[in-house]
């Protein structure tokens, strides 16, 4: 969701935030804006792609100019639709303030009223604006930048990451956080601001990484950090993991394109990072890898403890829980509850001592799935975090943390980061057989290789980029299309029909297959496409038996399956085969092709499958 950047030094300011808004895009935005210090302050805003600003900025006369500080930023509407008067930068009453935010002021009516009352009026309908004249009404008061600062942090609820600029004060880019993430680079003679480090790692890659309610003041050679207590801390500056190749498409046309070929190493790197853990002995070793309880900060008492688990996620996430919940179930006979971190919170939640309640979510930001931790804590549970994102707001929040390794995600709909929350999923699935004793050495070993081999095998399943079109072409008109599936294959048909709807814009849903008879059939009609997955030996005679159903209704069927599974093939317009593995892991395959099917379906369609519609990489909002 919204990204903010800033920049004060010696650098084209101008050009600096624009390239760095254009890192942030993938987080999702329908406008952007710009200010740049000035006498009064400069300031350009436009609806739509960046495109929109960039032409704006180029026409404007003052913008060629030279500046040395400026803020920029893409918002993505949630208080007032998506305008140039709710766009950010905003701009105090007076004029003497303007800032750009990322979160959401949860008191902001009450304090719009407070401001109302002392004289203030208001142009937009954000939130962002009331935060912008609080921070002007007490600087008016204190006539102290710090003073107001530490003033208004203490009034905000919500969740806020602000860079802010004030008329008096023409070399100090201000900024301060809570609960929204903000990364501070250091250039030569300069310093950078952001959401997200890819926005200037262009430039640098020195950081200094921001804590929650720490108010900062940036100069072109200074760096002031201070406390929630006003005091001021030291803190030395670290190299960024992330490198600028990470954040580049390279040969590929797309990051989801990219990312779906990165598969192979993440999932790789994620099992030997659950197996090398800095600071202990690496466990096992080439020829016997051994997962360790550590890689989840957990010891074999916290995992023997487990009694049940609840999954709290989103999307996606929530999909690999459901992956989860079945391999956990078989393998380690503890019961697990899968359940939409949005709905958490409202459904009076029970948890049971020795209940683990685990969190899955890549960014690590999303709004629902903390809230939904923070609640399971509240009721005292212990807590694990399946987290993509290193020190982001849910795995700081957990008791637990497990590091999937998939690198930087950029493309809006994940596809590396699923794959590595699967690999997690299973991990965690046999070291909790393990510890309770469920399962044998020598089970847990053949296990083990046969997660090791999984990574060759997505790299095979990589073919279907090709192999796929085919099928996206006969599918890419479709209106309706049906994704069935039992157990596992469900868990996965799930992932199948989010990823194809959220870039191609067609209606898809799956269905148990079993579930169907009891009211979606009414909807199959002649040429209806149903994509039938079936990768689990013991039930594949009940799916393929559904998918009957199903085709003698007029139903155009296609099947991706695994190599054994027999099928009648001149039953299904097209069938993909993926390598045998495991049925415990074949989701890790099926999805493959799945996740190239949306793609190519996306690109024939002509949208950008990089940046759907009305998506944010980040949900950040309730
Ligand atoms: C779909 C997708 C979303 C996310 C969901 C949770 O392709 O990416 O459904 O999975 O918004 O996001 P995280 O994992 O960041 O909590």
């Amino acid at each position: 969701m919204c990204g903010i950047v800033g920049f004060v030094g010696q650098g084209n300011t101008k050009d600096i935030l624009l390239a760095g808004l254009s890192r942030l895009e993938y987080r999702g935005y329908d406008s952007a804006g710009i200010a740049l210090y000035s006498q009064p302050f400069t300031m350009v805003k436009a609806v739509g792609k960046l495109e929109e600003l960039k032409k704006k900025v180029s026409a404007s006369k003052d913008c060629q100019l030279p500046y040395s500080m400026g803020i920029g930023h893409t918002r993505w509407a949630t208080h007032g639709k998506a305008s140039e008067k709710n766009a950010h930068p905003h701009l105090s009453m007076h004029k003497e303030v303007v800032l750009v935010h990322n979160g959401i002021i949860e008191n902001f009516a009450e304090l719009k009223t407070f401001l109302q009352e002392q004289g203030y009026s208001f142009y937009s309908d954000t939130d962002t604006e009331v935060a912008v004249n609080l921070i002007e009404y007490y600087y008016r008061k204190d006539k102290d930048i710090l003073k107001a600062l530490f003033s208004v942090q203490k009034e905000l609820k919500g969740s806020y990451a602000f860079a802010i600029m004030f008329q008096e004060d023409a070399k100090t880019l201000y900024a301060m956080r809570k609960d929204s993430p903000l990364i501070v680079g250091k250039g030569e003679n300069a310093f950078y601001l952001a959401s997200d480090v890819s926005a200037f790692l262009d430039y640098t890659n020195e950081i200094y990484p921001v804590e929650n309610r720490e108010i900062l003041s940036l100069s072109e050679k200074e760096i002031h950090i201070y406390n929630k207590n006003g005091e001021e801390v030291k803190r030395s500056s670290t190299i960024a993991e992330l490198s600028q190749r990470q954040i580049h498409k390279g040969e590929y046309l797309h990051f989801m394109e990219k990312e779906i070929f990165e598969q192979p190493k993440v999932v790789k790197d994620t099992l030997l990072y659950a197996c090398n853990q800095e600071n202990e002995e690496p466990a096992g070793n080439a020829e016997n890898p051994k997962f360790s309880y550590e890689a989840f900060s957990m010891t074999e008492k916290d995992f023997q403890e487990i009694s049940r688990v609840r999954v709290i996620a989103c999307g996606s996430a929530y999909h690999a829980g459901w992956v989860l919940k079945s391999v956990c179930e078989s393998l380690a006979r503890v019961p697990v509850q899968v359940e939409l971190a949005s709905e958490f919170r409202y459904n009076h939640p029970i948890l049971e001592k020795g209940e683990l309640v685990i969190s899955i979510s890549q960014s690590g930001e999303t709004a629902d799935t903390l809230a939904a931790l923070k609640e399971a804590k509240k009721l005292g549970a212990k807590t694990l975090s399946i987290v993509n994102v290193k020190g982001s707001a849910i795995a700081r929040e957990s008791d637990f943390v497990f590091y999937t390794q998939a690198g930087p995600e950029i493309a809006v709909a994940t596809t590396k980061a699923y794959s590595c929350q699967l690999a997690a999923g299973y991990i965690f699935s046999l070291l909790l057989a393990k510890a309770k004793g469920k399962i044998s050495k020598e089970e847990t070993r053949s296990l083990t290789e046969e997660l090791f081999l999984l990574p060759g095998k997505i790299q095979q399943c990589l073919s279907f980029d090709q192999e796929i079109l085919p099928m996206a072409k006969e599918l890419k008109d479709a209106d309706n299309i049906f994704f069935l599936g039992r157990g596992l294959d469900w868990a996965i048909s799930m992932e199948g029909a989010l990823k194809l709807k959220e870039i191609s814009y067609i209606h898809c849903e799956s269905y148990s297959s079993g579930e169907l008879k009891h009211g979606t059939i009414s909807l199959i009609e002649k040429g209806s496409p149903v994509i039938g997955l079936l990768s689990q030996e013991e039930l594949a005679g009940k799916s393929i038996s559904n998918i009957h159903e199903v085709r003698s209704r007029g139903a155009k069927c296609f099947a991706i399956r695994m190599e054994d599974i027999a099928i009648e093939e001149e039953d299904f317009a097209h069938n993909l085969i993926v390598p045998k593995t495991h049925p415990l892991f074949a989701g890790s395959l099926l999805v493959l092709p799945l996740q190239f099917l949306s793609y190519q379906v996306s690109l024939l369609k002509g949208f950008d499958p990089d940046k759907p519609r009305n998506l944010a990489k980040s949900v950040t909002v309730e």
